[in-house]
């Protein structure tokens, strides 16, 4: 497994790859989740890229670039066991050199759920996909379902910007008692913990509802926020059920919708959703 930090060299090295080519971009401290990205991606091509950067751009100013978890030797460990080709490791100079000044805004999908409460992180997160699907060229890229949003605002920028890659979304991999996998849950002490479990509960009370016939989407925000609320470690930042692909609030669902959530449990926050169907 090659491990590569320059730009120019990572593009001489793809022109050896044999095609098709998957990539996994991640912020690294890697868990099952993203295996479950990289296992797939080893399935469906004959090249696997990985990178791991932890992308200043796509965090605000008080958010916790600083403290996110890093651990470079465990992740090269795991990616060689994984039988990945390449792993691009570029530091922020080299993603970001002293005159950089162009930027990827998707418009209207990214000013929402997350967007609203994280400005200018989607900026951040089309402007460094961007570069790094230019840089590497794959032929298919993977996300997890947790992000939903994230995938809704690439898969937007590959089509509105005619990019020449197909996006893969796989689901989003959970602990037994249903806490969404995320380098975040690292934070969290034993009694938070325990209280995060309370998004996939709101999640499954929702799942729950709509499988009995509730369609009006107003009570199902209504009928997770109580439930949120009866956690006193959780403070909710928003509680969702909008249009899958417009990520717009619903009134009534009638279509596919997502239902979603992003709640600070003492000082970390998480996201979580599902889509109901
Ligand atoms: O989901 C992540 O880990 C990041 O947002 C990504 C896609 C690697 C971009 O920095």
């Amino acid at each position: 497994m090659e491990v590569i930090e320059k730009i120019n060299e990572i593009k001489m090295f793809r022109l050896k790859l044999t095609e098709p080519v998957g990539f996994v971009p991640t912020m690294g401290y890697l868990h099952q989740g993203h295996l479950s990205l990289i296992r797939r991606s080893r399935a469906e091509n004959l090249s696997v890229v990985i990178s791991i950067f932890v992308n200043p751009t796509q965090f605000g100013s008080g958010e916790d670039f600083d403290s996110y978890p890093r651990d470079t030797e465990c992740d090269l460990a795991l990616l060689e066991k994984e039988g990945a080709d390449v792993v691009f490791m570029p530091s922020a100079r080299e993603i970001y050199p002293p005159q950089f000044d162009s930027w990827v805004v998707v418009d209207k999908l990214a000013q929402r759920l997350e967007g609203a409460n994280r400005p200018g992180h989607f900026r951040g997160v089309a402007t460094v996909c961007a570069k790094l699907f230019n840089i590497v060229k794959p032929t298919r890229a993977y996300f997890g379902q947790k992000d939903a949003q994230q995938v809704a605002v690439i898969k937007k920028m590959i089509s509105d910007l005619n990019m020449n890659l197909k996006i893969i979304t796989l689901p989003t991999v959970r602990e037994s008692d249903g806490l969404a996998i995320s380098s975040r849950n690292s934070y969290l002490n034993h009694k938070e913990r325990q209280a995060a479990t309370i998004l996939y509960r709101a999640l499954t009370l929702t799942q729950k509802l709509w499988s009995e016939g509730e369609r009006d989407a107003r009570r199902l925000r209504q009928e997770m926020t109580s439930l949120l609320k009866k956690e006193p470690l959780a403070k909710i930042d928003y509680v969702s059920i909008a249009d899958r692909e417009t990520l717009s609030e619903l009134a009534q669902i009638i279509s596919p919708a997502l239902a979603s959530l992003a709640v600070k449990i003492g000082s970390t926050r998480l996201i979580d959703n599902i889509v109901l169907r």
